[in-house]
C-alpha cells in the first residue's frame, strides 16, 4: 500500500482554496497543508490566519509555499484559475483557464511523487480535469475532479428537507456534468432500502412530492442562486473536497460522484464526468455504472456530448 504522509497541497488560496484548508484543518486528517498562490502574500496571510487556530484543532502545519513544496504531497488540490469577465462566454473562460492549466500542471507534476493524486476543483471542473489528465500524462486513476459530489449533496439535502429524513439516510446520486446538463438519478434514490416512489407511498409526511422537476430545478439552480445572493460558493464545495481528500488519505473506499475518465461507461469514452466511483489511496479504484432508466441514460450521454464538444474546441 502506498505510503501516507498526511500532506496536502492546495493550489489557489482564494475562497475555495482557503476554505478547503480550513475544513481540512478541522477534520484532523492531515498533518501538513501547503498553500500555493501566484499572490504569495495572500497565501501567507491565509496560512497565518489558519495557524492562529492551532489551539483549537489537532496538530496541523499550515504554511504558504511554492511548487517545490508540492512534490511530496499525498494530494494536490487545484482550485486556481481565472474567473469569468463581464460579457465573457463560458467557452472563452474555458480557453483562458485551459491556458492557465497548461502552464500550471507541468509545474505541479515536475518532481511530484509517483503516488500523488491530483484533485481538480476549478470550474468548469469536468473539462479542466480532462485537461489536467492530458497535460500531466498521469494515469487517469490519479487525476480526479470534484465533479458532482456537491450536486449529489445538494440533492440529498433538498430531499431531506422534503421527506423529513436525515441526509445521511438518503442514497441518491447526481451524475454527468457538474453544471447545467447534470442528471439527478431518480430511479436510484433509496430511503430505508426502498425506492423513492415506493417510499413516498408509505411515508406519513404531507408534502408536494411528485414535484420532481421542482426539486431538480432547486438542485441545478443552487449555485446560480447563491452566486446571485453572495457572489460565490465555497463552504459546501470545500466540505465536499475535504471528504474526497479524507477518502484518499484514509484509504476509505468511499463511493462518491467524482469526475473520472469515462472508458466505455454507457458507451461514453474519452471525457471526464461524474458517476459513482470508489475512492481510495490509489485515487479511483473503480467507476460504477448505476442502474438508470432509459431517459436518464440518454440524459447522461447528452451531458457527455456537451463536454466532448467543449473539449474538441480546445488546443490541448
Ligand atoms: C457550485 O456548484 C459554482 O461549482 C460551484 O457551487
Amino acid at each position: 500500500m502506498t505510503e501516507v504522509k498526511g500532506k496536502v497541497a492546495i493550489i489557489g488560496a482564494g475562497a475555495v482554496g482557503s476554505t478547503t484548508a480550513f475544513a481540512l484543518m478541522n477534520s484532523g486528517v492531515v498533518n501538513e497543508i501547503v498553500l500555493v498562490d501566484i499572490d504569495h502574500e495572500k497565501a501567507e496571510g491565509e496560512a497565518m490566519d489558519l495557524r492562529h487556530g492551532a489551539t483549537f484543532v489537532k496538530p496541523t502545519t499550515v504554511r504558504a509555499g511554492t511548487y517545490d513544496d508540492v512534490n511530496d504531497a499525498d494530494v494536490v488540490i487545484i482550485t486556481a484559475g481565472v474567473s469569468q469577465k463581464p460579457g465573457e462566454t463560458r467557452l472563452e473562460l474555458l480557453e483562458r483557464n485551459t491556458a492557465v492549466f497548461k502552464d500550471m500542471v507541468p509545474r505541479i507534476t515536475d518532481g511530484l511523487d509517483d503516488d500523488a493524486i491530483l484533485l481538480v476543483v476549478t470550474n468548469p471542473v469536468d473539462v479542466l480535469s480532462y485537461v489536467t489528465w492530458k497535460v500531466s500524462g498521469l494515469p487517469s486513476e490519479r487525476v480526479i475532479g470534484s465533479g458532482t459530489v456537491l450536486d449529489t449533496a445538494r440533492f440529498r439535502h433538498v430531499l431531506a428537507e422534503n421527506c423529513g429524513v436525515a441526509e445521511k439516510n438518503i442514497h441518491a446520486y447526481v451524475v454527468g456534468e457538474h453544471g447545467d446538463s447534470e442528471v439527478p438519478v431518480w430511479s436510484a434514490v433509496h430511503l430505508a432500502g426502498t425506492q423513492f416512489d415506493d417510499f413516498c407511498v408509505r411515508c406519513s409526511k404531507e408534502c408536494d412530492l411528485g414535484q420532481k422537476d421542482a426539486i431538480d430545478e432547486r438542485v441545478r439552480g443552487a449555485a446560480y442562486e447563491i452566486i446571485d445572493k453572495k457572489g460565490a460558493t465555497y463552504y459546501a464545495v470545500s466540505l465536499a473536497t475535504q471528504q474526497i481528500v479524507e477518502s484518499i488519505i484514509r484509504n476509505e473506499n468511499s463511493i462518491m460522484t467524482v469526475s473520472t475518465l469515462m472508458n466505455g461507461h454507457y458507451g461514453v469514452d474519452d471525457v471526464y464526468l461524474s458517476l459513482p466511483a470508489i475512492v481510495n489511496r490509489g485515487g479511483i479504484r473503480q467507476t460504477i455504472e448505476l442502474d438508470m432508466d432509459d431517459d436518464e441514460r440518454e440524459a447522461f450521454r447528452d451531458s457527455a456530448k456537451i463536454l466532448k464538444d467543449q473539449i474538441a474546441q480546445l488546443d490541448i
